[in-house]
């Protein structure tokens, strides 16, 4: 029997409070080792087109509870980048991602909290950035992870990424650095499977 569909809950965030909403979220976290601040998130999200996206969920011990479950930040890479870990990251895309003419979107950080996980918070963000960025004249998605991230991994494998590079760390294979993307265009959209209910936060 098809289970019932659901309708996922997405808040958009402008700068300053998102980038509190998920310094909040992140220290939900455990697994990742460095987790950011709003001062981290502000300074790197300020000057440069970026989109701010929490899914919501129901607390499973009080259903009535609607909390933040799932979170996806991106922003817009550029050939002329300032700050070092951008230009680092553009000149190893070089050859392999096309800036000329092009606008392109970074997923910076992202992801779901543990007893929300498997629910397809992840797949609504995803395919709610993909809708904003298409609106907003991007031509690309580009997103980095490593070998040992294995769920990330499948995840994005499931949204249909690409690698586009592998960049393998001779010391420990698992610590390799795996480069992946997503051209857009408008029909993409319709591929699109999940339900989505879309808000601006307000303060
Ligand atoms: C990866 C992660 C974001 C997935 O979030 P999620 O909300 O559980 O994902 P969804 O339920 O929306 O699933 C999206 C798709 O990926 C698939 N998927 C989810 N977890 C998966 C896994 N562990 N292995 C393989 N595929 C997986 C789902 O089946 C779904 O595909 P479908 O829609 O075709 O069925 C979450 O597991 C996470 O935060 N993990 C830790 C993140 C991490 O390690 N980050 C390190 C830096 S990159």
């Amino acid at each position: 029997m098809p289970g019932i569909p659901v309708e996922y809950l997405i808040t958009q965030y402008d700068l300053e409070q998102g980038a509190l909403e998920i310094q909040y979220i992140e220290e939900h976290f455990g697994e990742f080792p460095s987790k950011k601040t709003a001062t981290e998130i502000v300074r790197r999200l300020r000057d440069r087109t970026h989109l701010i996206l929490i899914a919501s969920g129901p607390a499973p011990d009080d259903p009535g509870m609607i909390v933040p479950v799932s979170y996806k930040v991106a922003h817009e890479i550029c050939v002329e980048e300032m700050e070092p870990k951008l230009i680092e990251l553009v000149h190893r895309l070089q050859g392999h991602v096309q800036f000329d003419g092009r606008r392109v979107l970074y997923t910076w950080i992202g992801g779901t909290r543990r007893d929300w996980r498997g629910q397809g918070h992840f797949r609504a963000l995803t395919e709610q950035q993909e809708f904003w960025a298409i609106e907003h004249g991007f031509d690309e998605v580009v997103v980095k992870t490593k070998n040992k991230f294995y769920e990330m991994r499948g995840t994005l494998d499931h949204l249909r990424f690409e690698v586009m590079k592998y960049e393998r760390n001779p010391l420990d294979n698992a610590e390799s650095k795996v480069y992946l993307s997503k051209r857009l265009h408008p029909e993409l959209i319709e591929r699109h499977r999940s339900s989505r209910t879309v808000v601006q936060a307000t303060i």
